[in-house]
């Protein structure tokens, strides 16, 4: 429910906080903004109809995608990490625990790369029912976090911002591991935001457009989440407390690397890595890094969905891919889907690019 996280909120035009109405929130200055009936709140200032992000089908292949449950893995994966952290402390949390420690399913591929680099791409992935590989990399004492003694809270429930949250299927899982914790979903598809702002009772949905200023209070989230999604480096920064970390998830070059070629999806850019490095750069130091390989098992409707849940959607139509998978793949396929998981600590002393008024409580105005 939005309430759950108005608090965390500002006017996207005078950057004040907000105050609910009924169905509608507004600013001290009387800037308002309508709360819709599925739930969300859209907090644009004068362009919302411009907002980008996933059209109906393309939000609907992606609910049923991850409905069939072969996300499960890495959505159990993200939340038996992060959400321990939200309970148990942030400062040295993330980095201790994350590094080392993982077991179980979870079992190679631990990346070679230094520690401040980063890998990985903007493109949208598939996910898995089976965990087939993956490692962490210990790089290191947690950086730029250990002002606040840990728990990631400053008082309140910790607040996870999850970035081109799409259905709000990571967050809310997350939220069921994490039950003192609260999320707000950031989209810009109203149709992703109706799935969000219903996937769990402590999720906040808001439309906005995520290359631009986010309406949400500075230094006030305990973790920023962006899975699969657009990243705005300045802004996480900025909302993200000073002992908060960020969690990226990006397919690797490796990713579904069978069916790329016959079903001609787009493919992840190696260089999209290098430019991921650059944004981050001066923002965020990484932690720490984990591979993860799932072995799918899917049908010809999973291969579908997850084409057409994807940045292929934008080139391709559904039919012309179900003929693809008719004709290579009529009984199912068994793709392999490489996902890397990386923590940042927020850089200390980075140049605030201060939006909006200070944090809701307890934290610092400013990050230094
Ligand atoms: C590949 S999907 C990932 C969704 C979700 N994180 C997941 O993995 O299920 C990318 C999401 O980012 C959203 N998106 C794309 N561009 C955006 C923008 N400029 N601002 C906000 N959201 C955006 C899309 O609507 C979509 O829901
Ligand atoms: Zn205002």
């Amino acid at each position: 429910m939005i309430h759950t996280v108005l608090a965390h909120l500002t006017c996207p035009t005078c950057h004040q906080g907000l105050t609910a109405g009924p169905g509608r929130v507004h600013c001290p200055a009387g800037h308002s903004y309508d709360l819709a009936r599925a739930g969300y709140l859209t907090l644009t200032a004068g362009r919302a109809k411009a907002l980008p992000g996933d059209s109906a089908d393309m939000v609907r292949a992606r609910e049923a995608f991850l409905g069939a449950g072969h996300y499960t893995a890495l959505a159990d994966r993200l939340a038996d990490r992060l959400a321990a952290e939200l309970t148990g402390g942030l400062t040295g949390g993330l980095a201790g625990r994350l590094t080392g420690e993982l077991t179980g399913r979870l079992a190679g591929a631990l990346t070679d790369q230094p520690a401040n680099r980063l890998a990985g791409a903007l493109a949208a992935g598939g996910h898995g029912r089976q965990a087939v590989s993956g490692t962490s990399q210990d790089s290191g004492p947690a950086q730029g976090g250990s002002e606040s003694g840990g728990s990631g809270t400053s008082g309140g429930a910790p607040v996870v911002v999850d970035v081109g949250a799409g259905t709000g299927y990571y967050l809310a899982r997350l939220l069921r591991s994490a039950p003192g914790a609260a999320g707000i979903a950031v989209d810009a598809s109203r149709y992703a935001l109706r799935r969000a702002a219903r996937a769990h009772p402590r999720i906040g949905a808001i439309g906005t457009d995520v290359r631009g200023p986010l309406p949400i209070r500075t230094a006030t989230a305990a973790l920023v989440l962006d899975v699969f999604a657009p990243r705005n480096a300045a802004e996480m920064h900025r909302v993200l407390r000073p002992d908060g970390r960020l969690a990226i998830v990006t397919p690797t070059v490796r990713h579904l690397g069978e069916i790329v070629g016959p079903l001609g999806l787009v493919t992840v850019d190696e260089r999209k890595s290098e430019r991921l490095r650059a944004k981050l750069a001066g923002f965020f130091v990484q932690q720490d890094r984990l591979a993860m390989d799932l072995e799918l098992s899917l049908s010809p409707d999973d291969l579908l969905n997850l084409v057409m849940m994807g940045p292929t959607a934008h080139h391709r139509r559904a039919p012309e891919v179900r003929a693809a998978i008719e004709a290579s793949w009529p009984r199912g396929a068994r793709p392999t889907a490489s996902f890397t998981v990386e923590i940042h600590a927020p850089c200390p002393g980075q140049t605030v690019h201060h939006v909006g008024p200070p944090p809701f409580r307890g934290g610092r105005q400013e990050k230094r």
